[in-house]
């Protein structure tokens, strides 16, 4: 019989302890120890099989970006970087309910090779219902209800798929091993298992994972390190919108995002999204400005709301949503000292429509002219759009890709853009859109408040 014992895992970096620590002394992580169980022997005490590897120079290795297979789902492709690569490991999060077996059951029966989808949360007939749901009937769509590692790689080996979805990772289990399905170890040495296989047979895996709900991949960051590409797949639960975004991608831009919109026949492709972002606009509301974010190549256009209202006692309510907080509240310092609006008693909420979450400095110019036409209650010029990065000084900062970004504005009917004083000259006399060239924030607030 072989001894078991006990050690204590980091989640957050994979540090080894025998006791229990409250703070990792690698990472500095709280609380993120958990007990596993460590069969080294029955992993060590294995010997070396007769290998027969060998290394290969470099210009011998032919890679090609031809090879790549296609999910044939336009968003999807682009976030992947053109399409899936041989012999690569996509790993995809999300919350649960979010449309992660949607997505890849969707993926999967579009995808002219053959598919094999494993499924340890599903039995068959849930997974055939779906389907139906989803009208696939793609030859090349092979199911398995499977949990153990030793099954699947059996049957990867034997159909030999060229894509492999595991649903999801958490659900598998090595039977040599001890620990309950789900635990780091498990996770760690079924995603080691078949990337073994995958590597050296070039076929494709994409492993699904759950968030936990500190908001990290379960099975953490240990399963970051070693896939080839991390792709987080999140939106508001009331909203029907799902963004796939990169977060690691070694075939790829981590820059670009793939827009969905669940329906009851499963996920559609959302190829305009301005038009789908300002579609619920009011035009006729305070502290509605419409500004462009990048979102990988593409431009965006998108509606920023504010509401400030009179704090009538103690601190003042600062609320964003889909911005970030600390910048805010530079934003409204800059407000108050550069534009002298008094801002300091009042509450102010901010939003960004459609549950999109914005971190380009791009969007600052607009999110200040909400928060003046809030404060003023005067409308902002609903045909205007509004770019700008704010300084300190409240000096309206040039930004990047200003021509795409007047482009979508043009395209989607704009009549008006405002723009950052230094990005004019490349700009100027050359498009059908009326431009205006800012410095300040308060001469920005002025044109654009009506
Ligand atoms: P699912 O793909 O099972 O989520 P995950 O794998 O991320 O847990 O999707 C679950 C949700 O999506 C569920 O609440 C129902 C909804 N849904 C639709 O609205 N339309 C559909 O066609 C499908 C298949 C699911
Ligand atoms: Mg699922």
């Amino acid at each position: 019989m072989s001894k078991t014992k006990t050690k204590f895992i980091c989640s957050e970096c994979g540090y080894e302890s025998l006791r229990w620590l409250g703070r990792c002394p690698e990472c500095e992580a709280w609380n993120s120890f958990s007990e596993e169980l460590v069969e080294d022997d029955k992993l060590k005490n294995r010997s070396l099989k007769k290998q027969t590897v060998k290394a290969t120079q470099l210009k011998d290795i032919v890679s090609a970006e031809e090879d790549r297979i296609k999910t044939n789902i336009d968003e999807f492709d682009r976030v992947l970087g053109g399409g899936l690569m041989p012999g690569s490991i996509v790993l995809i999060g999300g919350d649960p309910g979010i449309g992660k077996s949607t997505l890849v059951m969707q993926a999967a029966s579009k995808i002219k090779d053959k598919v094999l989808y494993v499924t340890g949360e599903e039995s068959n007939r849930q997974v055939k219902l779906r389907a139906s749901r989803l009208k696939v009937d793609s030859e090349n769509f092979y199911m398995l209800a499977e949990t153990e590692m030793d099954n699947v790689i059996y049957t990867m080996q034997e159909l030999n798929p060229s894509v492999v979805i595991i649903d999801s990772i958490q659900t598998m289990y090595r039977s040599e091993l001890d620990n309950a399905p789900g635990t780091i170890t498990q996770i760690r040495e079924c995603t080691a298992q078949i990337m073994q296989l995958a590597k050296s047979t070039h076929q494709i895996v994409i492993l699904i994972g759950h968030v936990t709900k500190e908001g990290m991949i379960a099975g953490p960051k240990v399963l970051e390190h070693v896939v080839d590409t991390v792709l987080q797949f999140e939106g508001e639960r009331n909203h029907s919108y799902r963004i796939l975004r990169a977060q690691k991608n070694r075939f790829g831009s981590t820059n670009e995002i793939g827009i969905f919109e669940m329906h009851d026949n499963g996920l559609t492709e959302v190829s305009n999204p301005s038009e789908i972002f300002l579609s619920e606009r009011d035009h006729q509301s305070t502290g509605s400005s419409v500004t462009s974010s990048m979102e990988g190549t593409r431009p965006i256009l998108l509606e920023v709301q504010a509401l400030v209202t009179p704090s009538n006692f103690g601190n003042p309510q600062r609320v964003a949503t889909g911005f970030d907080y600390r910048r805010l509240s530079i934003l409204l310092a800059v407000l108050e000292k550069r534009a002298g609006l008094k801002l300091s008693s009042a509450n102010v909420f901010l939003n960004m429509a459609g549950g999109v979450k914005i971190d380009e400095p791009a969007v600052d110019l607009a999110v200040c002219c909400s928060i003046a036409s809030s404060l003023l209650d005067r409308n902002i010029k609903s045909n205007y759009v509004v770019i700008g990065e704010v300084g300190l000084g409240g000096e309206v900062r040039s930004i990047g890709q200003i021509e795409k970004r007047i482009q979508e504005a043009e395209k989607l009917g704009f009549e008006a853009i405002i723009i950052p004083k230094n990005n004019f000259k490349s700009v100027q006399g050359k498009k059908n859109i009326k431009i205006v060239p800012v410095d300040n924030i308060h001469s920005a607030i002025n044109t654009v408040l009506q």
